[in-house]
């Protein structure tokens, strides 16, 4: 790692801020320092690209003005406007965050960076971001974007992906950033880091910071940031049952824990559970594991169904830790079948379309429609 003196500091701030001021994103977000505009579009850009945030953030806004709107808003309605953003838990904290702020604080916000770190599904950056923009307090806000800019400005060879490298970040960053304009400084990273310091295109050649680009200025900037990997998601096998009559498909309510839970989705089957009512599950063909299935899910639901292949490769869905492949099976169920042990109704397609659905089973249904 180098180390600017205080004039180089001075001068690439300086460098940066102009850069901004001429060039800077103008984005719905940044047309006023609302600390509710400011939280709301943080957290949706946690793992969404600008563009798509967007039209989310400006739809987000006419729904849910104010921070007493989100905290009084029905959780259907609240799950609608953020279906497609996906990362759910992101909307119930952001509801539960509104309402600490409303029920208990008196409507009125924290306004350091520690204090806002009290609020659900606010961490270390997201109170950076808020503090530094809203309530102009000179702290860092440290994600993937200044991470990366800063470890290739100063040759920063920490791993970022360990938790005890955040702090020298900080520590670095907060002696640089501007105190007179953190929110700006903080944002100008950001575009930087949008732009001309990009993960995978990044064009230093002509970036307004080039000069105190260490890594570019000795040909390494593609090996900064150094991240480990992550080990891989673990791989679990699903059968997902399309149970359809007329125009209404049996959904199941997921439990209220583990992934997705409480949302709907097509009956879900763990493949292991079908291969454990086998007393020989490496022997079992193809076809047996039909009839298997056909089994459990009369032992377990107490639903007769015929289940018939729908032929196209398993639909794939990433979560942090584990990937799901889920093999789709059309099956049949008598309409006046007994639902009395399964965890789940009836839902017309109309039904679907107004609930928010989580990804996964977005998917599952456009490959349903796109093969009927
Ligand atoms: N990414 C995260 N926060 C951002 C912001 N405020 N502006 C642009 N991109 C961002």
């Amino acid at each position: 790692m180098i180390e600017w003196s205080e004039s180089t500091i001075r001068s690439f701030r300086k460098t940066l801020l102009d850069w901004y001021d001429a060039h800077g994103r103008h984005l719905p977000w940044r047309r006023d320092h609302d600390p509710y505009h400011v939280w709301v579009s943080e957290i949706m850009l946690q793992q969404t690209q600008v563009n798509t945030v967007i039209p989310y953030y400006e739809h987000f806004m006419a729904e849910f003005p104010t921070v007493t709107d989100l905290a009084n808003a029905p959780e259907a309605k609240l799950m609608k406007a953020w279906e497609g953003l996906g990362y759910y838990s992101r909307a119930r904290n952001l509801q539960k965050a509104a309402k600490q702020i409303v029920n208990e604080r008196g409507g009125q916000w924290p306004q350091t960076a520690e204090g806002l770190q009290e609020l659900a599904g606010i961490g270390p950056y997201t109170a950076g971001a808020i503090a530094s923009i809203a309530f102009n307090e000179p702290v860092p806000a440290v994600d993937g974007n200044a991470f990366r800019v800063f470890a290739r400005l100063l040759e920063i060879d920490l791993d970022i992906a360990k938790p005890q490298t955040r702090p020298v970040f900080e520590r670095v960053i907060g002696r640089i950033m501007s105190p007179d304009r953190p929110g700006d400084f903080n944002q100008a990273v950001m575009d930087l880091g949008a732009s001309y310091m990009s993960a995978k295109n990044p064009d230093s050649a002509h970036s307004p910071v080039k000069a105190f680009n260490q890594a570019y200025l000795d040909g390494v900037e593609m090996q900064y940031p150094v991240k480990s990997k992550k080990p891989k998601p673990v791989k679990v096998a699903y059968y997902g049952l399309v149970i359809r009559h007329d125009d209404q498909f049996l959904m199941q309510k997921r439990p209220s824990d583990g992934l997705l839970a409480n949302f709907w989705t097509f009956p879900l089957i763990a493949e292991d559970d079908v291969l454990a009512m086998s007393e020989t599950p490496e022997l079992v063909t193809e076809e047996e594991r039909l009839s298997l299935l056909e089994k459990l899910v009369q032992q377990e639901f107490g639903l007769t169904v015929r289940v018939i292949p729908m032929g196209g490769k398993p639909v794939k869905h990433t979560f942090t830790h584990r990937q799901w492949l889920i093999t789709l099976l059309s099956a049949e169920v008598k309409p006046d079948a007994d639902l009395s042990f399964f965890p789940g109704k009836w839902l017309s397609s109309d039904e679907l379309t107004r609930m928010a659905l989580p990804k996964v089973q977005e998917k599952l249904l456009t490959r349903v429609h796109q093969i009927q």
